[in-house]
């Protein structure tokens, strides 16, 4: 069964699945690293070229690739948009949100030139969005851990207990 860890951007999905993917010794796949590769392209280019619903569609087929697998999957924030990619979330696997609060996210994001939402939007754009996400998060997931002031260990030591390792 596949654990997903999902949340908003910059809350640490790709370096806290590594570290769990090392202690529960599963393979970790980065869906938006997955998706680059398929599409011989980075995100970036895929929404400058494609736009962002393009970017959706070929997300969900990845998730669809994807749910299967034993593995430690790492999300892209904007998974939870589709509400198919909601049901799968939740029917696939353990699906664990980390939260942080927007503050601490916006420190991390701000100048951020990889990430197109990051550029195209201004801070309380972002805000708004990420407003509007969390009920989506919350409701694709069966558990939650709160990031906001933590270092990477204290993150991970708390998704060890809840991933049981
Ligand atoms: C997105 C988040 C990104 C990436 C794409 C869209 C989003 O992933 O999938 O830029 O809609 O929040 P990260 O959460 O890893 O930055």
């Amino acid at each position: 069964m596949a654990i997903f860890l999902i949340g908003f951007m910059g809350v640490g999905k790709t370096t806290v699945g590594r570290e769990i993917g090392l202690l529960q010794d599963l393979p970790v796949i980065d869906m938006d690293h997955f998706i680059e590769e398929q599409e011989g392209r980075a995100i970036k280019e895929i929404f400058r070229e494609e736009g962002e619903d393009y970017f959706r569609t070929i997300e969900t087929q990845a998730l669809k690739e994807l749910k299967k697998k034993e593995a430690v999957i790492t999300t892209g924030g904007g998974v939870i948009e589709r509400i198919e990619n909601r049901d799968m979330l939740m029917e696939s696997g353990k699906v664990i949100h980390l939260y942080c609060s927007f503050e601490e996210l916006w420190g991390r994001l701000e100048g951020d030139s990889e990430r197109p939402l990051v550029q195209k939007n201004s801070r309380e754009e972002l805000r708004n969005l990420y407003n509007r996400r969390m009920p989506l998060y919350r409701s694709a997931s069966h558990s939650e851990i709160d990031t906001t002031g933590k270092s990477i260990e204290e993150t991970i030591n708390e998704l060890r207990h809840l991933v049981g390792s």
